[in-house]
């Protein structure tokens, strides 16, 4: 299927020189998101994975459905302020400004292995801290997959340790 049809190009948002990718094209069409989640649902599979974890709030449209189709648990990383209880945080960079990530405290057992879903790799600094989270607390990441890789933003290198799935590229 081609997804690119379905993910559109916004220039100067959310500021001037950003390219933002709408994804709510893909979201709005029954077969391209169905398409979506089963290829994520397949990959979470794939690695025996027992957990899906995303970040808010785009990951986490992808993610849910990954979870329930591929019969996952699903855990939430959030931005400050958003869990109510003892959380894991971790500071990280994105392609425009800083922020923190945070996890609740002991949502990742020891030997969980996790497949962390995102909809956009960018620079890398979301993925970065999300690994970093998950490892914090003896889970193993088992792989990362986003709907969309812009890799002129981020190293060739980046996660290479892992498995990828990576549906669409620019
Ligand atoms: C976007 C996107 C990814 C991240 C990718 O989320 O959904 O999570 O940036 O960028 P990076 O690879 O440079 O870290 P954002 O933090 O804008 O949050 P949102 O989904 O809540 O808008």
């Amino acid at each position: 299927m081609d997804l690119k049809k379905y993910i559109l190009n916004v220039k100067d948002f959310p500021i001037k020189d950003v390219y933002f990718k709408d994804v709510t094209p893909l979201l709005n069409d029954a077969d391209a998101f169905a398409y979506v989640v089963d290829q994520m649902a397949k990959f979470v599979v794939d690695c025996k994975a027992n957990v899906v974890v995303a970040p808010e709030a785009r990951g986490f449209l992808f993610a849910s459905a990954v979870a329930y189709k591929s019969h996952t648990r699903f855990v939430l990383v959030r931005k400050p302020g958003k869990l109510p209880r003892e959380v894991i945080d971790i500071e990280y960079t994105l392609e425009y400004g800083t922020n923190h990530q945070q996890m609740h405290k002991g949502d990742i057992k020891p030997g969980d292995k996790v497949v962390i879903i995102d909809d956009v790799l960018a620079t890398g600094g979301t993925i970065e801290a999300i690994v970093k989270l998950v490892e914090m607390q003896d889970g193993k990441v088992e792989g990362v997959s986003f709907l969309i890789d812009l890799p002129f933003l981020h190293s060739e290198d980046l996660l290479q340790e892992y498995k990828v799935q990576k549906l669409v590229k620019y």
